[in-house]
């Protein structure tokens, strides 16, 4: 069995998540959409880096990974904002209070899941497990995950977003 042929991108763990994704389809070119769905479940969105990693992986040219990609009505690319907070909603951060931090987020800013904030600061997404369970709920802000976050923690980081770019 071929073994996964490039480095991720990143040290972020969420990468092994992709791994396993990609070596349980044996790194079949017909486990793309499966493999795009695993980047956007714990990611919330395809980001260009992410494209490329499972197209070298896959052995598939990037054009036809990022046609793929941006097909389908239900994969993400890289959102709009000038930041991103992906707020987790599986199972365990649901039950922790992900969904709290959805309502308090949408109650303060206007902006729902998927949604960007009208200047352009913030997009909201969702994505179904980040990998961090146990810290749950998880937050991901530009790609650092946060644990054990209140919908005070979060407002409070999307204020400074506004903070420090104004
Ligand atoms: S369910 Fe949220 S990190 Fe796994």
């Amino acid at each position: 069995m071929p073994l996964k042929k490039t480095q991720p991108p990143s040290d972020d763990k969420r990468w092994k998540l992709i791994n396993a994704a990609m070596r349980r389809h044996g790194y079949h070119r017909s486990a793309l959409i499966e493999v795009l769905h695993a980047v956007q479940d714990a990611f919330g969105f395809l980001e260009d880096e992410a494209l490329e990693y499972v197209a070298d992986n896959l052995t598939l040219p990037p054009s036809m990974v990022y046609g793929v990609a941006t097909f389908y009505h239900f994969f993400t690319l890289k959102p709009k904002g000038e930041h991103a907070c992906v707020i987790c909603t599986g199972t365990a951060c649901y039950i922790k209070g992900a969904g709290d931090i959805i309502d308090e987020i949408q109650d303060k800013f206007g902006v729902g899941p998927g949604e960007t904030s009208q200047d352009g600061k913030f997009s909201l997404l969702t994505a179904r497990c980040v990998g961090a369970c146990s810290l749950a709920p998880a937050v991901v802000y530009d790609g650092e995950v946060a644990g054990h976050q209140t919908p005070e923690d979060v407002i409070k980081t999307i204020q400074e977003w506004f903070g420090n770019d104004t």
